[in-house]
C-alpha cells in the first residue's frame, strides 16, 4: 500500500499532491482506504488563513468514507473489510495521519460508523463533520439539550407539539440538523432560498421560509404560535441570521440559540434570550463521551439502513482522485446550494 496526500505547504497556496507516509493505527484507531472525501467550508478557510494549523505542511479534510484495511489492537467494534464513513480529526489532533485528504487515513474507531451495503461511499461521505456539528449543537446539555432521537425507535410522541427553528436548512450542517430534529419528533421550521423549499420539506422540515423575506421573523412567529419553542439553531451564523434568530426567540417569549460559528459578533441580547456558541464539544459535561458521538454511533449506520437518514445534501461528485481537491475547494469557496462537494478517490 502506497499513500499520497494533498499537502497545503503554506497559507494561500494550492494543494500539492505528493507521496506521504502510510499511517498505522494506534490501539483505538482503524486505518481506512478512502474511496471518497468531502469538502467543508473549514477547509478553504484554513487554506485562506492558516487558522488551526500548528505545523506545515498541513493536510486538510474531515469527511471520509471507505474500507477498513487495518484495525488497532484495542478495537472490537470494526473489522478489516468493513465499509465505513468516518470523521477525520486532524483539525483537533494536529496529526497528519488523521487527515482526510489522502489515500489512507487513521482515525478513532469511535469516530467511524459502518454503512449499509446499499449506500455508496460518495453518498455516505456527506455526513461526518455536518452530522457531528449538528448533533453537538442540538443535543449536548451545554448547547440546546434536546433529547436525541434513536435510529431504531420511533420518535417520542410528546415531542410533536414542540417547535425548533433551524436557520439555513439547505446548508450541510442545517440539513443534518433538520433530519435529526425530525427524527426526534420535533416540528421543524427552517429557512432557505425559495428554490430549496421542497428540498427542506423532503428531509423533514414542516415549514420553510425565504431567508431574504423582510417579514420572515413575523412569519416564523406566526408558524410557532400555540406550540412550545425548544430553541433555535443558526447553522449559518452571519450577523443577519443571528439577529433574526434572536428576534424570533424574543418574540416567542425567550429561549436558547445555538450557533454554528463561535466567532460571530453577538448583538446586545434581549432579556430571556441566551446564545451558546458553536465549537464541537469533544468531551461530555463530565469528561465522558460527548452526546454527538452517541448519536453518530447509533444514528448514522442504522438511520441510513432504515431510511430515517437520507444522504443530504446531494453529493456534487468530482471524479479523478486527489488532483481534483483544489477544484473542489474553489467550488465550496465560491458557494454551494444544497450540495456537498465530494471527490471520488477510488472508482
Ligand atoms: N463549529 C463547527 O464545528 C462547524 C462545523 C461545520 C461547519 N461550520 C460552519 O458552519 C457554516 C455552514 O457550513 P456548511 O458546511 O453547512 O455550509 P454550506 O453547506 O456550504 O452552506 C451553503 C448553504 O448555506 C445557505 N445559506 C447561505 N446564507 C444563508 C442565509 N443567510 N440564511 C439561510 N441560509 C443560508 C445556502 O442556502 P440556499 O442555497 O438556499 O441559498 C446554501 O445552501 C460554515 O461557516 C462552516 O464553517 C462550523
Amino acid at each position: 500500500m502506497m499513500n499520497k496526500a494533498a499537502f497545503l505547504n503554506s497559507t494561500g497556496t494550492s494543494l500539492a499532491i505528493q507521496d506521504a507516509p502510510l499511517p498505522h493505527p494506534e490501539a483505538h484507531e482503524v486505518l481506512i482506504r478512502n474511496h471518497a472525501v468531502a469538502i467543508n467550508p473549514v477547509d478553504y478557510k484554513i487554506q485562506d488563513t492558516g487558522a488551526l494549523v500548528s505545523k506545515w505542511p498541513y493536510v486538510l479534510g474531515e469527511d471520509i468514507a471507505g474500507e477498513v484495511v487495518e484495525v488497532g489492537s484495542g478495537v472490537t467494534s470494526l473489522q478489516k473489510g468493513d465499509r465505513v464513513a468516518a470523521f477525520a480529526l486532524n483539525i483537533v489532533t494536529q496529526n497528519q495521519a488523521n487527515a482526510g485528504f489522502q489515500l489512507y487515513t487513521t482515525t478513532a474507531a469511535s469516530m467511524t460508523s459502518r454503512i449499509p451495503d446499499t449506500v455508496v461511499f460518495t453518498d455516505a461521505v456527506v455526513f461526518p463533520l455536518g452530522l457531528a456539528t449538528a448533533a453537538g449543537a442540538l443535543f449536548s446539555t451545554e448547547y440546546l439539550g434536546i433529547d436525541p432521537p434513536k435510529a431504531s425507535a420511533p420518535a417520542l410522541p410528546e415531542s410533536k407539539g414542540k417547535v425548533i427553528l433551524i436557520w439555513g436548512g439547505a446548508s450541510s450542517v442545517g440539513s443534518c440538523a433538520i433530519q435529526l430534529c425530525a427524527a426526534a419528533g420535533l416540528t421543524v421550521l427552517t429557512t432557505t432560498s425559495t428554490k430549496n423549499f421542497e428540498y427542506a420539506k423532503d428531509i423533514g422540515a414542516a415549514e420553510t421560509f425565504d431567508y431574504l423575506d423582510d417579514a420572515i421573523v413575523e412569519k416564523l412567529v406566526k408558524a410557532a404560535r400555540g406550540k412550545e419553542v425548544v430553541g433555535a439553531y443558526d447553522a449559518i451564523s452571519s450577523e443577519s441570521s443571528l439577529a433574526a434568530c434572536v428576534n424570533f426567540l424574543h418574540a416567542v417569549g425567550g429561549g436558547k440559540l445555538s450557533l454554528t460559528l463561535a466567532s460571530t459578533k453577538l448583538p446586545d441580547l434581549p432579556e430571556g434570550v441566551k446564545v451558546v456558541a458553536g465549537r464541537l464539544p469533544l468531551q461530555g459535561p463530565h469528561g465522558g463521551e460527548p452526546i454527538w458521538r452517541q448519536v453518530w454511533t447509533d444514528f448514522l449506520g442504522t438511520g441510513l439502513q432504515n431510511g430515517k437518514l437520507k444522504a443530504k445534501p446531494d453529493a456534487h461528485i468530482l471524479g479523478g482522485g486527489l488532483e481534483r481537491l483544489q477544484e473542489g475547494l474553489d467550488l465550496v469557496r465560491k458557494g454551494v446550494s444544497a450540495k456537498k462537494v465530494v471527490v471520488e478517490l477510488v472508482k
